[in-house]
C-alpha cells in the first residue's frame, strides 16, 4: 500500500457528546430499531449503541439486502438471534417492513397490552426510534413505515429539532427523525469496508489503493464478479493493474496519448461495487 491509512476515528470526547445528544430521544422511546448495511454488519454498526439504548428492547434491520450475499445474510440473522437480538434483512426500496415489525416486537406489544388491560387503559402504540450510522437506510426505513416521504435527515450525530411522531398503525408510532450515530469502526479493515459501501469518504486511501484492495477481495471471494460485469476473464493470470487497464479500455477511459485513465477505472469499479452493480456480495461473515 502506497500511503498509510489516514486516521478517521472520532475523538472519544466527540463520540461522548454525540451519544449524549441521543439520550433524551432514547428515553422518550419504547423500542429501538438499530440499522446496519447487510453487506457489512460489523463495520456499519456502532458498538456503543448498546450503551446508549440502556436495555431498551431492540431489533436489528439489515438494509440493502438486495445487494448482499443471501447465504451470508442468513448466517448473520442466525448469529444475531443466537445473541438474543432479533433481526431481519430487507430491500427497503421494494419491500414493506410494517408487518414484520409486529413479529419482531411481538413480546413487547403483548406485554404492553397486558399492562393496559390490567389498568383499564386505552391501547397506546409503541414509540419507535430508528438508529444507525450514516447511509444505512434510516430515512428510507422511516419513509417505508410511514408510507410517504416523512423522514427528516441530516448528517449530524443526534437528532434535529422539530421532530414529530408519525402514526404507523395501532401498534407503532415512529419519530420522523432518526438517531444518527457516528461511525466507530474498530479495525482499519472496517474503515475500508465502509469506503467500499460508499458510506465513508473514499479519500481515506488513495483511490487506486482502495480499488486494489477491492480487486483482492473479489479475486478471493467472488472471482466471477469482474467477468460478469466487465467481461474480464482469467483473473489468475492478470495483475490488478492489468485488470484496471482492461476495464478502462472496455469503458473507453482513455486520456492523453490514448493511455488508460486508471483513476477513472478505479472510481468506476468502486462505484459499481457500492451501487450493487457487480452482484450481491457481502464483505463480512459471522
Ligand atoms: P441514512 O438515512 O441512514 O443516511 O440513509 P438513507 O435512507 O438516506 O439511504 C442511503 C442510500 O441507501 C439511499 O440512496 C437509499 O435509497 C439507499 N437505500 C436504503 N435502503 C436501501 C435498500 O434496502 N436497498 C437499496 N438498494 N438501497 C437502499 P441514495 O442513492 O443516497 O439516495 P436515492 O438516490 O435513493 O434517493
Amino acid at each position: 500500500m502506497g500511503e498509510q491509512l489516514k486516521k478517521v476515528h472520532y475523538f472519544p470526547g466527540h463520540m461522548k457528546k454525540a451519544l449524549a445528544r441521543l439520550e433524551p430521544y432514547v428515553r422518550s422511546s419504547d423500542v429501538v430499531i438499530e440499522m446496519c448495511d447487510a453487506r457489512a454488519p460489523l463495520s456499519s454498526r456502532n458498538p456503543l449503541l448498546k450503551e446508549v439504548t440502556q436495555g431498551k428492547p431492540r431489533c436489528l434491520i439489515f438494509s440493502k439486502n438486495d445487494m448482499a450475499d443471501p447465504l451470508v445474510t442468513k448466517a448473520w440473522e442466525e448469529h444475531f438471534l443466537s445473541e438474543g437480538l432479533p433481526s431481519l434483512a430487507i430491500d427497503l426500496k421494494k419491500e414493506k417492513l410494517v408487518n414484520s415489525l409486529k413479529v419482531l416486537f411481538k413480546k413487547e406489544i403483548e406485554e404492553k397490552r397486558a399492562k393496559e388491560e390490567k389498568r383499564g387503559m386505552k391501547k397506546q402504540p409503541l414509540r419507535l426510534l430508528v438508529m444507525g450510522i450514516p447511509n444505512v437506510g434510516k430515512s428510507t426505513l422511516i419513509n417505508n413505515l410511514a408510507g410517504r416521504k416523512a423522514a427528516i435527515s441530516g448528517n449530524k450525530p443526534g437528532v434535529t429539532r422539530g421532530e414529530q411522531w408519525i402514526k404507523i398503525n395501532e401498534d407503532f408510532i415512529t419519530l420522523d427523525t432518526p438517531g444518527i450515530l457516528p461511525m466507530n469502526y474498530l479495525e482499519e479493515e472496517q474503515a475500508i469496508h465502509l469506503a467500499f459501501l460508499g458510506s465513508m469518504k473514499q479519500e481515506i486511501l488513495p483511490i487506486d489503493d482502495l480499488a486494489n484492495k477491492l480487486i483482492d477481495f473479489l479475486r478471493i471471494n467472488y472471482p466471477k464478479s469482474l467477468q460478469k460485469r466487465y467481461q474480464i476473464d482469467n483473473l489468475t493470470n492478470l495483475g490488478n493493474e492489468e485488470i484496471l487497464q482492461m476495464l478502462g479500455q472496455k469503458k473507453g477511459f482513455l486520456g492523453v496519448g490514448g493511455q488508460v485513465d486508471f483513476s477513472k477505472s478505479a472510481l468506476t469499479l468502486l462505484k459499481d461495487f457500492s451501487d450493487g452493480l457487480l452482484g450481491r456480495y457481502s464483505l463480512e461473515r459471522p
